[in-house]
């Protein structure tokens, strides 16, 4: 949730090496966007509202400033949280006399109190926002301090999240830190990066020094970290990621999002690809836990409920759900003997973070099943698997969601002692895959998204293992095409929802070949006798389906095969639309605030 990016080197085109960073970190918050620079003594700042992806650097508006030369500059794209989309509440902002700049991801919850202190020392917001407390704070403790003493009193005085970077008038330094926002510093030859992301500046280099929690950092012609609250020095490991370039671009494709979904061809092998010895050992936490608990946000949420589907089905263990922002209320259950297991394709969003916090605090093992290594899950957890699905920069989940699926589907099996089968299983899944996302396939799905593209609702039903895919697909499709999307557990249609039916409103049922499908097909019976509209994703047709999206039959890894084609639905209904898919309104990426 909102992307910073900065850089100081050598190079004498910092303004514009940060509008292409930011360019990457688009997908964190895309309402408004603006870049400090450093250039003759001075910090000037420009910003607009509105996508940066929309912004010519080589046709700037008369008075953008950014073509100066200057080799030290930071930007923000913004996702608002405490003031209006306005270019006064834009990133990033001044202090009252403008010797000082911040950029701010995350929210500082006593910006009331400290704003109305500050402002009855005479100091002038500009801003809604709860970012402009901080720049004021520094201007205030730089009467007696210098700007590294100043940054970190401010700081003390912060209650919330944050990630910050601060530039000065005086100083050719670049000054960041964070608690609870993700923050990652490039190390260059002779140049650093910071950025929210490690793609942002991947380009330039691959080695990365992560900041931690309660940690600063001060770039100048080297870099040092410091704790924050006694001030020591840290010695930091650079580590080499190992992501390529390509991997964060959208190459031929034209949107990431259909890039992401194409991907999954050889996700799923790669997602399989773990140490078995961790895998049983994992399997053997689960096994003894006194309460394993998997929990996750959104699509993750319901990667999350999916699990508890394959534990009960495969390894028949009982593990419980429930979101990251309403695991506090159940942490009354955690104790030093629990499991706790984070779903996240970030390993930054917040309330899963709180979560395992809480988890921690309570003494209980955590594991995280992330995609990005180095995150803030991964470093506070006793285990992380990494589920390898490569950068995903399209907001709507979908690599990454089936090779969560992969790796709950792996350890169930590996639970139930037969991590062999499980890995065969996964292994056919993903063949299965491959053949099935051609531009055969995607034409079909495309000739129905064109049928139903004008509805004002869809509902998506399933049950047993599909019942969380149903969940998941309603979100796939309200995120990006804007249609009321719902999915239900198929039993509880006849228990109300099902008088929201009518003539021709589309209902896909997920079907697979098990226990179940006899009930879910008596269930769109039931839809397409009161008119609706039945979109049958099953590896059989059915004489209910008016339309009929034939999948593989996956057998227990079906949930992963079956939401596929939805994903494919709800990028050309985004299409059809005329939204963008990889930039729905509203949302971002990766939601570091709660
Ligand atoms: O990075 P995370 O997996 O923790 O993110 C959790 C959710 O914010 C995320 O899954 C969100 O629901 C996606 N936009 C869904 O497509």
């Amino acid at each position: 949730m909102c992307g910073i990016f900065a850089y100081k080197g050598p190079k004498t085109n910092a303004s514009e090496l940060v509008i292409k960073g930011l360019k990457k970190l688009e997908y964190r918050g895309y309402d408004s966007w603006g870049v400090a620079s450093k250039c003759d003594g001075e910090v000037s700042i420009y910003k607009e509202i509105g996508k940066i992806s929309d912004f010519d650097f080589d046709n700037p508006p008369p008075e953008c400033d950014l073509k100066r030369e200057c080799s030290l500059a930071m930007g923000h794209s913004r996702w608002a949280t405490h003031g209006g989309v306005t270019v006064e509440n834009a990133h990033p902002h001044y202090s009252t006399d403008k010797s000082i700049a911040i950029v701010h991801n995350g929210i500082i919850e006593n910006y009331i109190e400290l704003r109305n202190e500050l402002k009855e020392k005479g100091y002038k917001f500009e801003s809604e926002t709860d970012t402009e407390v901080i720049a004021q704070l520094i201007q205030e403790y730089k009467k007696d301090n210098d700007i590294v003493e100043s940054v970190k009193k401010a700081i003390e005085r912060l209650e919330g999240r944050y990630a910050i970077l601060v530039m000065c008038a005086d100083e050719d330094k670049l000054i960041a830190a964070r608690r609870g926002s993700p923050l990652i510093v490039g190390k260059g030859e002779d140049e650093f990066f910071v950025a929210s992301d490690i793609p942002a500046f991947l380009e330039y280099t691959r080695n990365v020094m992560y900041l931690d929690d309660d940690q600063m950092v001060v770039i100048n012609d080297k870099v040092e970290f410091f704790d924050i609250k006694s001030g020591d020095k840290i010695d930091k490991r650079v580590v080499e990621i190992d992501w390529d370039v390509e991997s964060a671009e959208k190459g031929d494709f034209p949107h990431f999002m259909i890039k992401e979904i194409s991907e999954q061809k050889d996700t799923i092998a790669r997602a399989i690809n773990q140490d078995d010895e961790m895998i049983m050992k994992i399997a053997e936490e689960i096994k003894s836990a006194y309460g394993t608990y998997i929990i996750g946000c959104g699509t993750a949420g319901k990667v999350a409920l999916a699990g508890s589907y394959l534990f009960s089905k495969v390894a028949e263990r009982h593990v419980n759900t429930t979101f990251g922002s309403e695991f506090p209320s159940m942490q009354n259950f955690i104790t030093d003997k629990s499991l706790v297991i984070a779903i996240s394709q970030s390993g930054e969003t917040a309330d899963t973070m709180e979560a395992l916090e809480i988890a921690k605090k309570k003494g209980a093992k955590v594991l995280s099943i992330i995609n990005v290594e180095g995150s803030s899950m991964d470093r506070i957890s006793d285990y992380s698997i990494y589920i390898k699905a490569g950068p995903e920069k399209a907001v709507a989940s979908t690599k990454a969601t089936t090779a969560q699926m992969a790796i709950l589907t792996l350890l169930a099996y590996a639970c139930a002692d037969k991590l062999d089968e499980g890995k065969i299983l996964l292994v056919d899944t993903a063949s299965k895959i491959n053949d099935m996302l051609n531009p055969r396939y995607e034409e079909h799905i495309l000739k129905l998204a064109k049928q139903i593209k004008d509805h004002e609702s869809m509902y998506v039903i399933g049950k047993g293992m599909n019942y969380p895919m149903a969940l998941e697909a309603a979100i796939k499709l309200q995120e990006v095409s804007y249609i009321h999307a719902e999915g239900f557990a198929g039993g509880e249609l006849k228990h109300g929802p099902i008088a929201l039916i009518h003539d021709g409103v589309p209902c896909i049922a997920l079907v697979s070949n098990d226990e179940t499908k006899h009930e879910i097909i008596s269930n769109a019976i039931e839809v397409g006798s009161r008119g609706g509209y039945i979109i049958g994703v099953s590896p059989d047709n059915h004489e209910v389906f008016d339309y009929w999206i034939k999948v593989p039959d996956g057998g227990n890894a079906s949930p992963i095969i079956n939401i596929i084609p939805v994903q494919l639905l709800a990028y050309q209904l985004a299409l059809l639309r005329e939204n963008n898919p990889d930039m729905p309104r509203n949302l971002a990426k990766s939601v570091t605030v709660k």
